[in-house]
């Protein structure tokens, strides 16, 4: 019996959906454990309230228990941005990124959104991967960019000339085209 428990969690197929006000609080949860600067429910709450925004939870087939994952996604006509991507820390390696950017690229496509980009720190090896698995090609770099070695830490957004040799890693600008 355990090892039927374990196959499901080990491989778990999981469906996406819109993200709602009961998912607010397991989203900042995820938020908060993938990123320097977690945002909190309140935060996200506004985003996804925002102009153009929409918000899609990934759970576990049959759509028990609380998100292992979410994205945000923030589309302006022709153009769409990814604002945030995050599996929960104990579902990663599992499919739930690449169905969560799957759906956010089905849902674009569907209203003729034209490019998707995103920022990526060109340490975020994991994020890479699934983002040239995707089709994203780098468009632009921006030098220095992350304030911490952890991806999405933009406090220090600042660049110099000459950056010391410990510089914060370059965010990658990539772009998706969508036709
Ligand atoms: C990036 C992140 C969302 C990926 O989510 P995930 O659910 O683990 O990704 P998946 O299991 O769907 O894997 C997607 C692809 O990336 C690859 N991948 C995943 N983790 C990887 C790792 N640690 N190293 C190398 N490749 C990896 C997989 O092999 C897969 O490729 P495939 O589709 O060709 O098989 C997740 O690692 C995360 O939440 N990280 C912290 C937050 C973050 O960095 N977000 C992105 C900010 S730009």
């Amino acid at each position: 019996m355990l090892w039927w428990f374990w196959w499901l969690w080990s491989s778990p197929s999981v469906f996406v959906t819109e993200a709602g006000e009961d998912d607010l609080v397991a989203m900042a949860e995820i938020h908060e454990a993938s990123f320097p600067h977690g945002w909190d429910a309140d935060t996200l709450h506004k985003m996804l309230h925002g102009g153009g925004m929409f918000g899609l939870v990934a759970r576990r087939e049959g759509g028990e228990g609380d998100p292992l994952g979410f994205v945000l996604v923030r589309s302006t006509g022709e153009e769409a941005e990814v604002i945030t991507v995050a599996t929960a820390p104990a579902a990663r390696g599992k499919g739930v990124g690449r169905a969560l950017m799957d759906e956010a690229v089905r849902r674009l496509q569907r209203d003729r959104v034209a490019r998707l980009y995103l920022e990526v720190s060109e340490r975020n090896a994991a994020a890479l991967a699934l983002y040239r698995a995707l089709g994203f090609r780098k468009v632009g770099e921006r030098k220095a960019y992350y304030a911490s070695h952890v991806d999405g830490g933009k406090a220090a957004a600042g660049h110099t000339s000459a950056p010391p040799l410990n510089a914060p890693p370059s965010a990658l600008v990539m772009e998706l085209d969508l036709g």
